[in-house]
């Protein structure tokens, strides 16, 4: 992803404000879940989409520190989905950003529950957005556990889990790959747009962006989940290979194709905004990402 001044700047933006948010509680019993909450929370990781949300809020106003509570709350949801997905109940991976994955460490038991606090306190933590006219904190809301939740991200790994055993059609992975990925994806965008004070047309824009984006992310994963290594990627590899994936229904060469496809379907929404050449490449190095 893009090493330049602004990805850096948001990322350690990100970082500070994520450090903060379990800091305060230090004085309550129940340090083993903060410990287990923060290990994954603070465990590196791209930060793409709360650099999703900043970007987009800048590019309605010209302002991104608007957009921290919810890029942190869809952080939080991402982290808790990665928890969550790990477990030996569902892909049983043993390493996930650099490091021994939560429930080797904290034990399963526990890792639910730092799945579960992530989740609850993001809506708190998005709760002290100042979401500014035609939107209010009802819609940012909505937008938040609609895409998180049955209808969302959680949907998307339901059917993840159900297609295990069968070959699935290119449609229905498509919808997997777009609910499981797109949805927080999705999220990051349109919580950046509405912290922006988007217009509606730049609120559906940020939409199908995340829409072509989500895929074309999702497909890239799977492919370096073949071409990747441990190294690069802080997780493990190879461990996808019985999943219904693009690459098992295509292969490499084709995959290649299609996340250029829907990555250029995502840029091409871009053109409501006046400044969209930073998202545009960012997009575009999105494509040959390693990590
Ligand atoms: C990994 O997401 C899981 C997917 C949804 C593909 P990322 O590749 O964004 O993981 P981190 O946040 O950088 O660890
Ligand atoms: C992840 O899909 C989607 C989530 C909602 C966590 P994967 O299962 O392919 O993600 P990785 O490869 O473990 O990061
Ligand atoms: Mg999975
Ligand atoms: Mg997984
Ligand atoms: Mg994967």
């Amino acid at each position: 992803m893009s090493p330049d001044t602004r990805a850096r700047e948001y990322r350690e933006y990100i970082e500070a404000y994520l450090k903060t948010l379990y800091a305060k509680f230090r004085s309550e019993p129940q340090q083993l879940l903060f410990d287990a909450a923060e290990y994954s929370l603070l465990a590196g990781g791209k930060r793409l989409r709360p650099i999703l949300a900043f970007e987009f809020c800048r590019m309605c106003s010209g302002e991104w520190e608007p957009a921290a509570p919810l890029a942190a709350a869809v952080e939080m949801i991402h982290t808790y989905s990665l928890i969550h997905d790990d477990l030996p109940c569902m892909d049983n991976d043993d390493f996930r950003r650099g490091r021994p994955t939560n429930h080797k460490v904290f034990g399963e038991g526990m890792a639910v529950l730092a799945g579960d606090a992530l989740l609850t306190d993001a809506f708190l933590t998005a709760s002290s957005a100042r979401i500014p006219q035609p939107w209010t904190m009802a819609d940012a809301i909505a937008l938040l556990a609609e895409s998180a939740g049955s209808l969302g991200m959680v949907g998307g790994q339901v059917l993840d889990i159900m297609s295990q055993e069968r070959e699935l059609t290119e449609q229905e992975v498509l919808d997997i790959q777009s609910r499981k990925t797109g949805k927080l994806i999705h999220a990051a965008c349109c919580l950046g747009a509405m912290a922006g004070g988007a217009s509606r047309a730049q609120l559906d824009a940020a939409a199908q962006f995340a829409a072509g984006l989500g895929l074309a992310f999702q497909i890239r994963d799977d492919m370096l989940d073949v071409i990747g290594t441990q190294e690069e990627m802080g997780k493990g590899v190879g461990t996808d290979d019985q999943k219904n994936t693009f690459v098992r229904l295509y292969g490499l060469e084709t995959c290649e194709n299609l996340v250029e496809t829907y990555t250029e379907n995502a840029v091409s929404a871009l053109g409501v905004f006046e400044d969209s050449e930073w998202m545009i490449q960012l997009a575009r190095d999105l494509t040959r990402r390693r990590t």
